[in-house]
């Protein structure tokens, strides 16, 4: 099986601990691809629009934005990981998830994305580890997966992973294993159920993109839908 990993921070501190105790499980079975933002994501979104208006390549964060998609799509298993900042996830990761606005479900979801699993690792100082998941799950779940996991810890007095209390350290390493265990025993070869919440998403945004197609049959979004087949009887989570 193939896993990508989208890190938060480059930062070999707390977070990277708790993603490397999560992926022990799958070191010896699984060709695992990783990206450290800001290191190997892309810079920030300018706002050029050229991802919306279906010419990516024109990004000036292309190559980057196309090498991270082409791991994502390609992988079985997505891990993304963050610390909170303020509240939310990093700067790179939130610079990084812009980057594929132009994939949400209203614009042009990339029909792997449906049967995609994902986990998420976040952990806070005192609080906003929760919110820091959210600003990455909006996104995942927005791109049509359904099969989203969340691990969020908070860490409660100390922010260096050796100065941690060895029983913090251990409870949070068990929590994390059990997770991975979870992941580790799904068979990979069968994409993940498409649920009721992403179905109706997409029923939503098909109405939409029928009657904007109707106006504008040269729109963009709309001619991506009806070339899916969406607008028609095709489904992203019935693909042969
Ligand atoms: C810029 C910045 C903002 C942070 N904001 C919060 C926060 O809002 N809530 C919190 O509990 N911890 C906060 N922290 C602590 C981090 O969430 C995290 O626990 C700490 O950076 C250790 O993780 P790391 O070793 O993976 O970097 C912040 C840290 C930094 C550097």
């Amino acid at each position: 099986m193939k896993i990508t990993v989208i890190n938060g921070t480059s930062k070999k501190g707390v977070t990277y601990r708790l993603k490397e105790t999560f992926l022990e499980a799958f070191r010896e079975t699984a060709e695992i691809t990783e990206f450290y933002l800001p290191k190997d994501g892309p810079g920030f979104c300018v706002g050029c629009t050229a991802c919306f208006r279906n010419n990516a390549a024109q990004c000036k964060d292309a190559a980057k934005v196309q090498a991270i998609e082409k791991a994502l799509l390609e992988a079985d298993l997505l891990v993304f990981t963050s610390p909170a900042y303020v509240f939310h996830t990093t700067g790179a990761m939130k610079a990084m998830l812009d980057h594929f606005g132009y994939r949400w479900m209203p614009h042009r979801p990339a029909p792997e994305m449906f049967g995609k699993r994902a986990v998420i690792i976040t952990q806070a100082l005192g609080a906003g580890e929760k919110s820091t998941a959210k600003d990455i799950r909006d996104s995942l779940s927005w791109w049509g997966i359904t099969y989203i996991r969340t691990c969020s810890f908070k860490l409660l007095g100390e922010i260096e992973w050796d100065k941690l209390p060895a029983k913090k350290r251990a409870s949070m390493e068990k929590r994390l294993r059990a997770c991975a265990g979870k992941f580790a025993s799904i068979d990979y070869t069968k994409p993940a159920r498409t649920g009721v919440v992403a179905k109706a998403k997409f029923y939503a945004v098909r109405m939409l993109q029928t009657s904007l197609g109707k106006d504008n049959p040269e729109y963009t979004d709309f001619k991506y839908w009806k070339e899916q087949g969406w607008i028609g009887a095709g489904r992203p989570w019935k693909r042969a």
